[in-house]
C-alpha cells in the first residue's frame, strides 16, 4: 500500500494501482474518454488531466500510477482549462450533429427524427406520444405552423425537404379522431396553484405542461372561449374550430381548469398573484392591460430574464406577445412549454434557470458527395403532396414520406461522452476550427452496428476490444500522424471487422461513432 493525497485528502492505494482510479474510488468524478478498464492503455484524449501539487504540472491520471507521497489537485481553473482545452481540440476534427438540425430549429424543440422514425414504422401512437412531449396542439400546429424546421431540413439540400409539418398533423389527428384520445399520466399533485392569464398558444402551452407536472392550473382569459389568436386570425378553412375546440379539450382533460370571459386589470392581476403560486402571463397582441400592471416595462413589451422568463424575483413569469411582438404561433407555443420549466423550477424551490439544452456539436451543410451517404438511411424520392392539402396524408403516404427522413440526429446523443464532457466544461467547437472538414461517411454493412468515422476521436478503445476477441480483421489504426484513422484493414467492411465484437464496441465507444444500429 502507499499513501498519498487527493484535494489535501489522504488516502490509500495499492501500490501502481492507476491513479484515475484510485480518485475516482476517493470520491471525486474525473472524465475519460480513451481509457478502457484493465487493457493496455495509452494517452490520447487527455481530458483525464489532475496537476501534481509539487511541480504544478498536468499530468493524465489514467497514465500515472498510485506512489508514495504524491499530492495531486483533481481541480482548479487550470484543470479545468486544460480539460476544455482537450475537448475544443477533439471537437475541432470532430463531424457530427448531436441533435438533427429540423429539432434545433424548430422553436418547440420537437424530436422531429424520432417522430419520423416511429411514423415510417407504422406506429403513430408512439410518435405521437413524441410529438406531444413538446407541442402541446400538434393537430393546430399541423395546420397553421410555418415549419421553420423544414427550411433546416438536411433532406433539402439533396431534393426537398421532409413534409414534417403535415407528418406531425396526421399524428395529432389520428389520436384526437381515437375514440379514448391518448393522455399522459400527471405527476402526482404538488398542491401548488398556478394562474394563467391569456388562453392563446402559450398560455395553453404553458398550463397543459404545468398540470403535467403535477400543479393545479387556472387558465383566464377575456374572451368567451379559448384559443386567443388562434380563433381569431386563422380562418376556418385553415383550421376549423373543431380541430381547435377538440385539443383544447384535451388540454381540459389533462386537468386545466377555464375561466372565461373575465377580464383581468391591475386589481385582478394582484388578487391573482396573491391567491397563487405562480403567475404566468401570456395575454395576446393587442391587450394592452399589462402595462398597468406594476410589471417592469421597456418600449417592446415587459422586462423578464430571457432564459427563465421570470420578472425580477417575483412568482410572476411572462411569455408570447406580453414580452416581445411574435408572429409565429409556433414560437409563443415553444415559450408556453419553456416557460412550464421556469414555474416548476420556482415551485419546487429550485434555481429558476428555464430549460436546459445540451451541448450541440454540428457541422453545416452537407456537401454532393455526402449526399448518397445520408441516403444509405433514408429512401429516394421526392416529398410526397397529400391530394388534397386540407385533407392531409394518407396513413400509406405517411409512412412513405416519414422514410425519406435522412436520421440526421446522432445515435448515441444521450450518453455519448464527448458531448456530455464538453456541456460540463463549457467546450467551444469553433475554437480549433479548421477551413477543412472531414467528409461525413456512413458505414451501414454491419447487421447491428453502424459506423461513422468522421465522429472517431481515435481513442483505440474498439482496436483494443477486437484485439481482446481476435476478430479476424478488427479494428486497427490505418496511416500514420495526422492522417491516422480508425478502420478495419484491407479496406474489408465493418461487417468483416466486427464479427465477434461489435455490440461490445459499440456500448464502449465514448462517442455516437460506432454505435447500435
Ligand atoms: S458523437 Fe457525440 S458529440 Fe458527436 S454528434 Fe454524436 S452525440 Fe454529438
Ligand atoms: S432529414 Fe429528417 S432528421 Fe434530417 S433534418 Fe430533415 S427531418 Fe430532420
Ligand atoms: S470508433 Fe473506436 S477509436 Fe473511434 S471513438 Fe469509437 S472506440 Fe474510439
Ligand atoms: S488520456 Fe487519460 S483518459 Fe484519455
Amino acid at each position: 500500500m502507499v499513501k498519498l493525497k487527493i484535494d489535501n485528502k489522504e488516502v490509500k492505494a495499492a501500490e501502481g494501482a492507476v491513479l484515475m482510479e484510485v480518485i475516482r474510488e476517493s470520491g471525486t468524478e474525473v472524465p475519460s474518454m480513451c481509457y478502457l478498464e484493465n487493457a493496455e492503455h495509452f494517452t490520447s484524449c487527455m481530458v483525464c488531466v489532475v496537476k501534481d501539487r509539487k511541480t504544478g504540472k498536468i499530468l493524465p491520471s489514467c497514465s500515472l500510477q498510485a506512489e508514495e507521497g504524491m499530492d495531486i489537485i483533481s481541480m482548479d481553473d487550470e484543470v479545468r482549462e486544460a480539460r476544455k482545452t482537450a475537448l475544443e481540440l477533439l471537437l475541432s476534427e470532430h463531424v457530427g450533429d448531436c441533435e438533427a438540425p429540423c429539432q434545433v430549429t424548430c422553436p418547440a424543440h420537437m424530436d422531429i427524427p424520432l417522430m419520423n422514425r416511429l411514423l415510417a414504422q407504422g406506429k403513430f401512437a408512439e410518435a405521437l406520444q413524441v410529438v406531444k412531449k413538446d407541442i402541446a396542439l400538434p393537430s393546430v400546429l399541423g395546420r397553421i405552423c410555418s415549419a421553420p424546421c423544414e427550411g433546416a431540413c438536411r433532406r433539402k439540400s439533396i431534393d426537398e425537404s421532409i413534409s414534417i409539418c403535415l407528418l406531425k398533423r396526421f399524428a395529432g389527428d389520428t389520436d384526437m379522431n381515437e375514440e379514448e384520445p391518448w393522455q399522459p399520466t400527471p405527476a402526482p399533485d404538488s398542491g401548488k396553484r398556478v394562474a394563467i392569464i391569456g388562453a392563446g398558444p402559450a398560455g395553453l402551452a404553458a398550463a397543459y405542461y404545468l398540470a403535467l407536472k403535477g400543479h393545479q392550473c387556472q387558465v383566464i382569459d377575456r374572451n368567451g372561449k379559448a384559443g386567443g389568436s388562434l380563433c381569431k386570425e386563422v380562418d376556418e378553412e385553415e383550421l376549423p374550430a373543431d380541430v381547435l375546440q377538440k385539443e383544447i379539450e384535451m388540454i381540459g382533460a389533462a386537468g386545466v381548469t377555464f375561466t372565461l370571459n373575465r377580464e383581468v386589470d391591475a386589481k385582478i392581476f394582484h388578487e391573482l398573484a396573491k391567491d397563487n403560486d405562480a403567475v404566468v402571463v401570456a395575454v395576446g397582441k393587442g391587450e394592452s392591460g399589462v402595462a398597468g400592471w406594476d410589471l417592469p416595462m421597456h418600449a417592446r413589451g415587459v422586462v423578464a430574464e430571457g432564459k427563465s422568463y421570470r420578472v425580477g424575483d417575483t412568482s410572476v413569469f411572462v411569455v408570447g406577445s406580453a414580452l416581445r411582438p411574435a408572429k409565429l404561433a409556433i414560437r409563443v407555443l415553444g415559450q408556453g412549454k419553456e416557460v412550464s420549466f421556469s414555474v416548476d423550477q420556482f415551485l419546487r424551490n429550485e434555481p429558476v434557470t428555464g430549460e436546459r439544452f445540451l451541448f450541440n456539436s454540428r457541422f453545416g451543410k452537407l456537401v454532393p458527395a455526402e449526399y448518397a451517404e445520408y441516403l444509405k438511411e433514408s429512401k429516394e424520392g421526392e416529398r410526397l403532396e397529400p391530394e388534397v392539402r386540407a385533407q392531409g396524408f394518407t396513413k400509406e403516404q405517411v409512412m412513405e414520406e416519414a422514410a425519406r427522413c435522412l436520421h440526421c440526429d446522432c445515435r448515441d446523443l444521450q450518453n455519448c461522452r464527448l458531448r456530455l464532457y464538453s456541456d460540463a466544461y463549457g467546450a467551444d467547437q469553433k475554437r480549433f476550427k479548421s477551413e477543412e472538414r472531414l467528409a461525413c461517411t456512413k458505414q451501414v454493412q454491419h447487421d447491428q452496428v453502424i459506423y461513422e468515422p468522421s465522429k472517431c476521436i481515435k481513442c483505440g478503445i474498439c482496436v483494443r476490444i477486437t484485439e481482446k476477441y481476435k476478430d479476424a480483421f478488427g479494428f486497427t489504426f490505418i496511416g500514420r500522424g495526422f492522417e491516422v484513422v480508425v478502420g478495419v484493414p484491407f479496406g474489408e467492411s465493418t461487417a468483416e471487422g466486427l464479427k465477434k465484437a461489435a455490440l461490445e464496441v459499440a456500448d464502449a465507444c465514448p462517442t455516437g461513432a460506432i454505435s447500435r444500429k
